[in-house]
């Protein structure tokens, strides 16, 4: 068989030791793989390149992708399904493995209903794609914001600062909260629940009052602000652009610059912000990230053998599975309320 590769949507460390097992067990078991550049666009454009032995030796430590991502929505342009199932024709593709989030893997979700025999690999650093308990890149990006932490701590605490920290998550605090816990983080703010200013300066104050003398705060991105005095379930962004992607999603960023100049006016703390940003996406993969990404594509190319196709490969407790494809589409998976409310009780 003639196997086609693609990564799409945002990099993660882990993304190479995922393409570098598709090609090594793909070769051993005696078919061919060829890489699609740059996501979906890649396919539309037929710009691939061939990948055997040689282009995955020394990828596994390395982050982001060898194959490059992108962004496009091939929905998004002139017929665009057409001109994709045109490539893969015209490259004598069998199957197609296409790595990535939940626009990459919407589109395959499409192309499989449209024929295309398909497999896919769950890929985000944020954590939120439904039907598998971990993707590759969450704990990579844990580690470096829990280290950020780490090192904010002992400047605030130097100078009786209160430090707000914002981490990646659109729409869901994986990363917000598991590096909070592990950083010991005093305010942990996720999408999930729209937080109060006022509630939160309550918070420091308290803690303050407890005999502190400096805070740390960790803010995801995408936590959204409840209206003054009451909590309401929407709330709304804190946006520092309006611009948005070919997916529709709006370019977050700027919460923890207001938060923290509210705290600083509403409690006479000197505070300070730090945006984290794409540092929690780049460099080497984590041990677990590594070994989950491999086992994926371990998964992905031993289902292609097999000819089980319209699945998506997941980890499930410990083990790795597969999933119907379709199962993944629409909901975003939301951090589980037990994990916050083990926060609640660090809360001052
Ligand atoms: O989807 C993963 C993610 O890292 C989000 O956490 C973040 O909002 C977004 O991508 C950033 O996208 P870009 O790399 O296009 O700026």
């Amino acid at each position: 068989m003639k196997i086609g590769v693609l990564t799409g949507g945002g990099d993660c460390p882990g993304l190479n030791p995922v393409i570098r097992a598709i090609v090594r067990v793909s070769l051993k078991l005696g078919h061919e793989v060829l890489g699609f550049r740059g996501g979906w666009r890649g396919l539309l454009e037929n710009d691939s390149m061939p990948l055997g032995r040689e282009e995955v030796s020394g990828i596994l430590h390395r982050g982001g992708t060898i194959l490059r991502t992108s962004r496009t929505n091939p929905y998004k342009v002139e017929n665009g399904e057409q001109r994709l199932l045109e490539n893969l024709e015209k490259n004598g593709i069998d199957a197609l493995i296409p790595i990535g989030g939940e626009d990459t893997l919407g589109v395959a979700v499409k192309l499989s209903q449209a024929g295309v025999k398909l497999v896919g690999v769950p890929k985000t650093i944020d954590n939120d794609l439904m039907g598998t308990d971990f993707t590759f890149g969450f704990d990579t990006a844990v580690n470096i914001a829990m280290e950020a932490i780490d090192r904010l701590h002992t400047t605030a605490e130097s100078h009786d600062r209160v430090l707000v920290v914002e981490v990646m998550g659109r729409h869901a605090g994986w990363i917000t909260w598991y590096a909070g816990i592990a950083g010991g983080g005093d305010v942990i703010l996720v999408p999930e629940h729209p937080f109060n200013v006022e509630d939160v300066c309550a918070r420091i104050k308290r803690r303050h009052q407890n005999g502190k003398d400096f805070s740390i705060v960790v803010v995801s991105e995408g936590a959204k602000v409840a209206t003054e005095g009451e909590y309401d379930e929407d709330g709304s962004y804190v946006l520092s652009s309006m611009k948005k992607d070919a997916f529709g999603h709006v370019m977050l960023g700027g919460v923890a610059k207001v938060l923290a100049e509210e705290i600083e006016d509403r409690l006479g703390f000197e505070t300070r912000h730090t945006v984290l940003g794409h540092i929690q996406r780049g460099g080497s993969p984590t041990a677990f990230d590594r070994v989950l990404g491999t086992r994926y594509g371990v998964h992905a190319a031993e289902l292609v053998h097999e000819g089980k196709f319209g699945r998506m490969v997941s980890l499930q407790g410990n083990r790795i599975v597969d999933i119907d494809i379709n199962d993944i589409s629409g909901a975003i998976k939301e951090l589980d309320p037990d994990l916050y409310k083990v926060a609640e009780y660090f809360a001052d």
